[in-house]
């Protein structure tokens, strides 16, 4: 029986077709168990456990380490809330090895979080930054190194989109109303002061106001420091009590009325949506952002 030439060219497109089904299948399926890797820094604090909580439960996230100069486990499966986990636990820097790493989520403190992010950088593994303190030189100084290494990172003073949507609002409100102060409530055993989300609301609100000194230009401080801090003209005052989780207000004072916007995060839980999308989506970039509205 002879066949004609359509009848060839449609056999092979139907192979051609069944092979692209194949192959679709399988990227699909490679996709689906592609799980990103994520070493949690700090995972011994508050911000940290609550992070390895989050990495556990999230189908796309594998916990391959955690980090934390006070743990004296050589695994998670040590410590009595993680025994169905087995993952390693490090002590030192130098114990981490980038190929097990895709993503490093950095709760730590102040004075070792440059340290730690370099060591992230040079190891090739994309940095999630929580750890506020940073100054600007040192921000400057990994952003230099990120776009050297093309590596996607992200620095946010804060993962709350209630925060996030605090210092948009500010900004826009700075425009029309230029007196403003900042007030910052945290809970009592915070390190760094201001908040790096007030500094960054001051940075923020300083992009579209011009330098202004705010008060009596003759008013004294009867107390030292009662006047709060100040971010060009701006005033910044910190609270720290116990009780408080993180909190903002930005007060803006125009001629016989006034704004103030607030935000509250009463729990820390509430700051995992925002890691989790940066985690997910950071190594399309290959540079450091600051702020997590820009990679929203
Ligand atoms: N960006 C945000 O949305 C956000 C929200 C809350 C807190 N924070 C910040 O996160 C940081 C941690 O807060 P916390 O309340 O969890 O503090 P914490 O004191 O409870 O925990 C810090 C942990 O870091 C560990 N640590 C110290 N040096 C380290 C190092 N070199 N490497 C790895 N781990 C190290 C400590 O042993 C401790 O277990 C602070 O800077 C805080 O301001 C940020």
């Amino acid at each position: 029986m002879r066949f004609s030439p359509i009848f060839f060219v449609i056999r092979e497109m139907m192979q051609a077709a069944k092979q692209s089904v194949r192959i679709r299948g399988r990227i699909k399926r490679k996709r689906m168990i592609a799980m990103i890797k994520v070493l949690v820094a700090g995972f011994k604090g508050r911000m940290g456990n609550t992070t390895v909580q989050m990495v556990n439960k999230n189908k796309d996230f594998e916990l391959t380490a955690v980090y934390d100069p006070r743990a004296t486990e050589s695994n998670l499966n040590e410590v009595s809330d993680y025994q169905e986990l087995d993952v390693p636990v490090y002590n030192q820097l130098q114990q981490i090895n980038g190929a097990e790493v895709d993503v490093w989520i950095d709760f730590t403190s102040p004075d070792s979080v440059f340290e730690n992010v370099k060591y992230a950088l040079e190891q090739r593994i994309s940095p999630i930054v929580g750890t506020t303190g940073l100054t600007d030189d040192q921000v400057s100084q990994l952003q230099a190194l990120a776009k050297k290494e093309k590596i996607g990172g992200l620095i946010a003073p804060n993962f709350g989109i209630s925060a996030v949507l605090l210092m948009q609002f500010a900004q826009q409100a700075a425009k029309y109303l230029p007196d403003v102060e900042i007030i910052e409530m945290h809970h009592n055993n915070k390190l760094d002061a201001p908040s790096g989300t007030a500094l960054n609301t001051a940075k923020l609100i300083s992009k579209v106001r011009k330098e202004k000194v705010q008060g009596n230009p003759q008013e004294k401080e009867v107390l030292p420091g009662a006047r709060g801090a100040d971010y060009e003209g701006m005033k910044i005052h910190s609270v720290r009590l116990p009780g408080y989780v993180a909190h903002e207000q930005v007060l803006f004072g125009g001629q016989g009325e006034a704004l103030t916007i607030r935000q509250d995060s009463f729990d820390r839980i509430s700051f995992m949506s925002g890691v989790a999308v940066a985690v997910s989506k950071i190594q399309n970039y290959n540079e450091l952002f600051v702020g997590l509205e820009n990679i929203l």
